[in-house]
């Protein structure tokens, strides 16, 4: 197997088998602490965040001091030029011209990251673009359930609940599925998911819980639904409570990609729940990214 990926990484599709198998092999080698000394002293990372983060942004950050790479960040519009008007492109295109050795970038889906990719030398790291994709995120995902389920995650099925329209996460997911062979349906109300004709849907929770191996809640874009949607009405059909979640099978486990509302898509109790992975998420979001950028690294540009 090849130790290096040496392209950006703007969607799962565009990844082979081998390359995701590398990505978690590495985690699992800096998790067992055999590889952990600072491998790019020097260099620097852009970390280009034009939408709100704490996960994702921090996790980089971490991942960047832990090889020894410097993050210069940019969050959102405050204190940069783009407050006098300079395009994200523009933001992108300056900042590149620094080179640095990787872009992360977080944007919405006017940002073209795929033309953006054919404007840099340095690879493109998505950070969450808009509905398009969040391929960290599904990656640390996959490795939290391998971690639970073993290396295999071939038949695994996995519920995902809620705002699938608007999830980028979900995006991911579909496409991880296909090539990690795991399974994946949605459950929640009908405004809130796409047709894809081979993806299966639940109308009831508890069907789906019955289903499942993991259930993953998304978090109800309030911004997008509060004025049209009851949320204590979204709590009551999908949200995991601690009556609801009793439909889990025993060998079961509760993913949630982050931030969550508390008392709509989860309860607070559920986020306590010894079956509840929500913070081993995170803290494999940090062992995800650090792969990502070593083997990003090791590839060069
Ligand atoms: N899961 C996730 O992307 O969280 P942040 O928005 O906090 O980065």
């Amino acid at each position: 197997m090849s130790s290096s990926l040496s392209r950006s990484l703007i969607e799962i599709s565009s990844l082979h088998n081998t390359e995701i198998e590398l990505l978690f092999s590495v985690a699992d080698q800096i998790s067992a602490g055999k590889l952990f000394e600072p491998v790019a002293p020097g260099q620097t990372g852009a970390l280009l965040f034009f939408e709100a983060s704490t996960r994702t942004r921090m996790s980089f950050e971490t991942a960047c001091a832990r090889w020894g790479v410097h993050a210069l960040r940019l969050e959102g519009k405050t204190g940069s030029s783009l407050e006098k008007g300079e395009t994200f492109e523009d933001t992108v295109l300056n900042v590149a011209a620094m080179n640095p050795s990787f872009l992360v970038i977080r944007s919405g889906e006017d940002l073209d990251l795929k033309g953006l990719q054919k404007k840099v030398s340095m690879p493109i790291i998505n950070g969450g673009w808009g509905g398009k994709g969040h391929p960290t995120q599904a990656l640390l995902d996959a490795y939290t359930l391998r971690q639970h389920f073993g290396k295999n995650l071939k038949g695994l099925k996995l519920l995902i609940v809620g705002d699938v329209r608007h999830s980028r996460v979900a995006s991911s997911h579909i496409q991880l599925a296909e090539k990690l062979n795991y399974e994946i349906a949605f459950c929640g109300p009908e405004e809130f998911l796409p047709t894809i004709d081979s993806v299966r849907v639940f109308n009831s929770l508890s069907d789906g819980m019955k289903w499942c191996d993991a259930v993953m809640a998304l978090r109800v874009q309030l911004e997008r639904h509060a004025e049209k949607y009851s949320l204590s009405a979204y709590r009551k059909q999908f949200g995991l409570t601690d009556q609801s979640i009793q439909a889990l099978g025993a060998h079961g486990v509760i993913l949630h990609p982050g931030p969550v509302n508390q008392g709509t898509e989860m309860d607070t109790s559920v986020l306590g729940n010894s079956r509840c992975r929500v913070l081993q998420q995170v803290s494999n979001g940090v062992l995800i990214r650090q792969s990502l950028i070593y083997t990003t690294l090791q590839g060069g540009s």
